[in-house]
């Protein structure tokens, strides 16, 4: 069964506790947060303060997502935060292999993000030290956009990668996933999928949540 992991940046930030909690309560796996700096990526979200704060109600692994530039600054930071999962953006890492290593040292999982327009086979030589590959099906910065098709073949390509080398990533789909493209998502080889404002814009987000894992 794939894993689901509700986007808080999709939640109402004024109520922080209530959301964690519904999310507590719910199927959800994970908890995926959302960083970006206004430098990588055209918008600034959070960062380590209210990571923290997330973490002391969150009852599920925090799944960190960077999407900011010269993320190696900041690793440690979000790992003491109580990060679980570190995602470090393909693009903005020019030694992405120590950067891994880094997340590694910490007692994280070393996860990579890439963008639409970037081919997944450019992860062939990294992919065995890489627990969690972040495909993002939108172009990172802003939550409720369209999910951009051609990532279903890029899901495919990667299965098919990580088998080829023996690797162990799981495949993460990022951004505009909702009931209609879920299921073939998972058909095409993802593990586990975020969902921001499918989730949080809904009536009822612990049915929502319920449905998705069905
Ligand atoms: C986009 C973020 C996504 C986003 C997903 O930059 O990385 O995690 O929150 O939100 P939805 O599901 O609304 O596209
Ligand atoms: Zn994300």
């Amino acid at each position: 069964m794939a894993l689901l992991a509700p986007s808080i940046l999709a939640a109402d930030f004024a109520n922080l506790e209530k959301e964690v909690t519904m999310i507590n309560q719910s199927q959800a796996d994970w908890i995926h947060i959302d960083v970006m700096d206004g430098v990588f990526v055209p918008n600034i979200s959070l960062g380590v303060p209210v990571t923290e704060a997330i973490n002391r109600h969150a009852k599920k692994p925090l799944d960190v997502h960077l999407m900011i530039v010269q993320p190696e600054r900041y690793v440690e930071a979000f790992r003491k935060a109580g990060a679980e999962i570190i995602s470090v953006h393909y693009e903005a890492c020019p030694h992405l292999h120590r950067t891994l290593q880094q997340i590694k040292s910490l007692g994280a999982k070393a996860g990579v993000a890439i963008n639409p327009h970037t081919p997944v086979h450019l992860l062939a030589d990294v992919i065995a030290d890489i627990d969690l590959v972040c495909l993002m099906s939108v172009n990172p910065g802003f939550g409720g956009q369209k999910f951009i098709p051609h990532t279903f073949a890029k899901t495919r390509e990667l299965r098919k990668l990580i088998q080829d080398r023996h690797a162990h990533a799981l495949i993460e789909i990022d951004g505009g996933v909702n009931q209609e493209n879920a299921r073939d998502l998972i058909d095409a080889g993802a593990d586990v999928l975020v969902a921001g404002n499918f989730v949080f814009s809904s009536a009822n987000p612990i049915d929502t949540i319920a449905r998705l894992k069905q």
